[in-house]
């Protein structure tokens, strides 16, 4: 068992307990909504992929060097879209999950919401066709992907709009 279990396992608890009571009372909108999707995939790409991953995408080794690791979102695992709206909007605390919601309006967190609810169900070419057609990363702050394109497919790394 690695040493640091025991507080991983405490801070688990705290963190759970925080993000259920208080997403609660959140009123989501239609996640099944394609252009909501759509909304949401260049966000991902920008934003979210980096750590998260993305269908058929080569990973990243920023993942590898993060403890807790973040989670694959192209695989299922989310349930309740309140706690995981919350959880971008909110960050996590003692670990590398930014708190989006100091960026990023309800409408683009909603959006990203609904679009990782949709992701493991999404392939490779139906990805890069989404972040393709989606207006893409609306809000042109991303911490880790300012420059010029270029990356796989040329669809990693797309420039943000100036701002
Ligand atoms: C710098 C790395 C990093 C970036 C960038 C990042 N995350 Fe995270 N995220 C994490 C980590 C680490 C965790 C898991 C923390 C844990 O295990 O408690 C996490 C957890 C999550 C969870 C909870 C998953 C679950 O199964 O409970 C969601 C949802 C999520 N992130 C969505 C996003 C979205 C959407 C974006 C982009 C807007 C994003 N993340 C960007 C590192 C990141």
């Amino acid at each position: 068992m690695p040493p640091w279990a025991a507080t991983d396992a405490f801070f688990e608890t705290v963190r759970e307990r925080g993000v259920a009571v208080r997403s609660r009372r959140l009123r989501p909108p239609d996640l099944d909504d394609p252009q909501r999707i759509r909304a949401g995939a260049g966000n991902y790409e920008a934003m979210c992929a980096e750590c998260h991953a993305a269908p058929g995408l080569a990973p990243s080794d920023l993942p590898r060097t993060l403890h807790p690791p973040p989670p694959d979102l192209t695989h299922p695992g989310l349930e309740d879209p309140r706690r995981t709206f919350w959880i971008i909007a909110h960050g996590l605390r003692m670990t590398a999950m930014p708190a989006w919601g100091a960026v990023l309006d309800d409408e683009e967190l909603w959006s990203l919401t609904a679009f990782v609810h949709r992701l493991p169900l999404i392939d490779r070419a139906s990805y890069l066709a989404l972040v393709e057609a989606s207006a893409g990363h609306t809000h042109g702050g991303s911490v880790l992907r300012h420059g010029p394109a270029g990356g796989i497919d040329g669809v990693r790394g797309v420039p943000c709009e100036p701002h």
